[in-house]
């Protein structure tokens, strides 16, 4: 194993760029490496001025009515979960970069914050609204600004929806999500709140994040479901379980959410790695010092085709994603503009179906050590839902 992963700091700085070969625009890449020797700080807009549509994200998807870039922004860590976190100035850059740079898909909850998030995109997003598709999620009770669990009774949605729509400075949202699956709540409920939501021009189109196969099925029945958000990265493949199968059978898109499983399949984490107090990061079993030395060939593996395919791991990664097809839309999340471009960048990497299925081989014969998240977090994914009557 080579020494560079026994590190004990993230290497955050611009300077670190130069040790990656990474793929963007010329012009990019020249503006970064005047940077390459500025605090990460002040290089938190690399350029406007050779900000255009990266390569390959000019290609459009669809998630039921919705037309998307192939990879959307995930927004959540501009306000939660990872520290430190970048403030709201650098993040509202950053999403006005994506944008410019040809992301049309924005990813947030009321969960992220709670509640900055979609305050954040939603100021980042006002001089372009009507461009993109804004996501958002609902589906818990809060007290005091702390969530007290799952609430997807039908005035909690409501009342959720309002919220969002207030924050987000929007009078519509493209796509609402389940957050999870309520087990006290039956689907029939929560679909038929969200197709009156529709009704009512206040919701464009219908998402459940990690729902049980059966619950999908039958809130679709009610509601048709527009995508799935679901983890879905080459470390954590779980939707290849059935998930992504009921998804085309249903013309349901799929939304990898932690598709480069929270940095992971970037290589910048080693057995040395520490996290803050309270960063989510911390209590990922993969991400534990004993787990590392078995996950990480996962990284050389990434390696390996990076240094045929002239790419980083987190382009690697993300190019398999878009490569399993073209309902298949990830959302990485980045809070740094640097990633931001070299993720986009993704976007420009190819397989064969040859390379595929070489690929895949590859990543099978490596063992993944660890759950993929905490024990209450495993718990809430996959949940199906009580049976109410369709409405
Ligand atoms: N539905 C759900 O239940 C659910 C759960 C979690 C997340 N989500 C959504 O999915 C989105 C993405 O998931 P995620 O943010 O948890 O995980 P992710 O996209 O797999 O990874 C984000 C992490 O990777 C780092 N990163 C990104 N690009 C990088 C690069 N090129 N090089 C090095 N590090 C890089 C980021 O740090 P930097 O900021 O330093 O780049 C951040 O720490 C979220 O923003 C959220 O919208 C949904």
């Amino acid at each position: 194993m080579s020494d560079k992963r026994d590190h004990s700091n993230e290497d955050r700085s611009p300077a670190g760029i130069d040790r990656r070969r990474f793929l963007a625009s010329g012009a990019t890449v020249a503006a970064a490496f005047a940077l390459g020797g500025l605090p990460a700080a002040q290089a938190a807009a690399p350029t406007n001025a050779a900000a255009a549509p990266s390569p390959g994200m000019d290609r459009k998807c669809r998630l039921g009515p919705l037309e998307v870039s192939p990879m959307g922004l995930g927004c959540m860590s501009g306000s939660a979960f990872f520290f430190p976190l970048p403030g709201k100035a650098r993040m509202i850059s950053v999403i006005r970069q994506a944008h410019e740079r040809g992301v049309t898909l924005f990813d947030t909850a009321e969960l992220y914050g709670p509640f900055a998030n979609e305050e954040l995109v939603g100021e980042a997003v006002q001089p372009f609204r009507k461009d993109v598709v804004v996501a958002t999620k609902f589906g818990f009770g809060y007290e005091g600004g702390q969530s007290t669990g799952a609430d997807s009774r039908p005035a909690t949605i409501r009342r959720a929806v309002e919220g969002s729509l207030r924050r987000l400075r929007t009078d519509y949202i493209d796509l609402l999500y389940q957050h999870r699956v309520d087990p006290k709540v039956p689907i029939e409920e929560v679909a038929g709140t969200v197709k009156e939501l529709i009704g009512e021009g206040k919701v464009r189109a219908f998402g459940l994040s990690e729902p049980g196969l059966e619950t999908l099925r039958r809130a679709h029945a009610v509601q048709p479901v527009a995508a799935v958000q679901n983890e879905y990265s080459v470390l954590e493949r779980g939707p290849e379980q059935g998930t992504l199968a009921l998804c085309r059978e249903l013309g349901i898109g799929l939304v990898p959410w932690a598709p480069l499983a929270r940095g992971f399949n970037t290589g910048r984490y080693g057995i040395g790695t520490r996290f803050l107090t309270g960063d989510h990061r911390a209590g990922l079993p993969r991400m534990f010092a004993d787990a590392m030395p078995a996950n990480l060939l996962l990284i050389d593996l990434l390696e390996r085709w990076g240094t045929v395919k002239q790419a980083t791991p987190a382009q690697i990664s993300l190019a398999w994603l878009l490569a399993q097809g073209t309902d298949i839309v990830p959302i990485p999340g980045t809070t740094d503009p640097w990633h931001l471009i070299e993720n986009l960048g993704g976007a420009e990497v190819s397989f064969t179906p040859e390379e595929l299925v070489r690929f895949r081989a590859e990543l099978e014969a490596i063992p993944i050590v660890g759950a993929k998240g905490s024990p209450q977090s495993v718990a809430s994914a996959g949940v199906e839902a009580p049976r109410g009557t369709n409405r």
